[in-house]
């Protein structure tokens, strides 16, 4: 068995030396050495070229580096092999950790308390108890439901959003196109995990915005935060609902273009929290844990875990 690894943006050489060290026996080769494409059954990519997938005659499956496959199911020449996506409980936590970060951030209004302090103003607000606000998380996935698990704790009321009906203890579940807009209603603090696809491509638009709750959080609702993809969001829309209230502040992991280009008003906004791209990453050591160990299972007849829908897109 040869393992090839194809990374942008990550240190190829490390990742092979712990795929080395984790399946002892097997080959495992960067794009850089010297080998037969027809002697590679197993490809583990993140942002791969357009040749990436050239002379693979013998391949089983692509691996994805990302939880997320929306790049990925672009590729020109995809395989028609099973995609297996990375999910995994170190990712999820962090994710997790994201998410309460930022919506404790924003019922505890932040943002409101940052401008008096620029403006060295004394004013006590006092904010209402996580009881009060609605948190509403679109993508109810893997990342959702974890995110739900740990806000719950905290004791927010909490809604959900997906495709298919979800029964989750303590979170009211909406559906599908039909429920959207209830689902929006009542929510103040918007938070997107939603794969990107042509049906949740720039779902984060005005419209949207302007159907959220008015008046939760003190007043200071609602808040947008979208630690999923740039291409749900419409910059364009999350600007001008800032600007004229229709959202009170945003937290933004992603962009529509990344990295933000310099010119983006996004950057000089006082209520807008922005990071980039590291909501989640991807962690080498538990990253070729759960590859090697998929590899391997796959190697004695087991079955491939998280193989991606593609024609549902994710
Ligand atoms: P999952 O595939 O586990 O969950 C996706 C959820 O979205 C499901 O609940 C699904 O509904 C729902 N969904 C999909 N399409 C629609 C739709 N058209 N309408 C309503 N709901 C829909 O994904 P994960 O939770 O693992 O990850 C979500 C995304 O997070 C990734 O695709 C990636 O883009 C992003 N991500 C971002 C990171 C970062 O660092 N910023 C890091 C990792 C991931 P159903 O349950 O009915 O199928
Ligand atoms: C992912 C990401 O999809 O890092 O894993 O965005």
């Amino acid at each position: 068995m040869t393992l090839l690894l194809h990374l942008a943006d990550f240190d190829e050489q490390s990742w092979a030396r712990s795929f080395a060290e984790a399946l002892p026996g097997r080959r495992v080769v960067t794009r850089h050495d010297r080998y037969e494409p027809s002697e590679i059954e197993y490809i583990f990519i993140w942002k791969p070229a357009v040749d990436a997938f050239d002379g693979l005659t013998n391949l089983k499956a692509v691996l994805s580096l990302g939880a997320g496959v929306d790049a990925l199911l672009q590729h020109p020449r995809l395989p028609e092999v099973p995609i297996v996506r990375f999910v995994d409980d170190d990712l999820t936590q962090r994710m997790s950790d994201y998410v309460v970060a930022n919506v404790t951030m924003h019922q505890r209004l932040f943002s409101r308390f940052r401008a008096d302090q620029r403006a060295k103003r004394w004013v006590q607000l006092y904010p209402a108890a996580a009881w009060e606000a609605s948190v509403g998380i679109m993508g109810m996935g893997v990342l959702g439901q974890d995110a739900a698990r740990h806000l719950k704790v905290f004791g927010y009321k909490l809604r959900s959003w997906s495709r298919t009906p979800k029964a989750i203890a303590g979170v009211e579940g909406f559906a599908g196109a039909a429920e959207f807009d209830a689902f929006l209603a009542g929510t103040d603090i918007l938070v997107n995990l939603l794969p990107l696809t042509p049906e949740t491509t720039g779902i984060l638009n005005y419209e949207t915005f302007s159907k959220l709750r008015r008046g939760g959080l003190d007043g200071e609702g609602p808040v947008l935060i979208n630690a999923a993809r740039g291409g749900h969001q419409r910059e364009a829309d999350i600007i001008r609902a800032l600007g004229d209230g229709t959202l009170r502040a945003a937290s933004l992991d992603v962009f529509e273009q990344e990295p933000l280009p310099q010119q983006s008003p996004l950057w000089e906004m006082e209520n807008v929290f922005i990071t980039p791209h590291i909501a989640a990453a991807s962690s080498e050591k538990t990253g070729v844990a759960y590859f090697s160990k998929v590899i391997s299972a796959h190697e004695q007849g087991a079955s491939l875990p998280n193989v991606v829908d593609v024609a549902r897109g994710y």
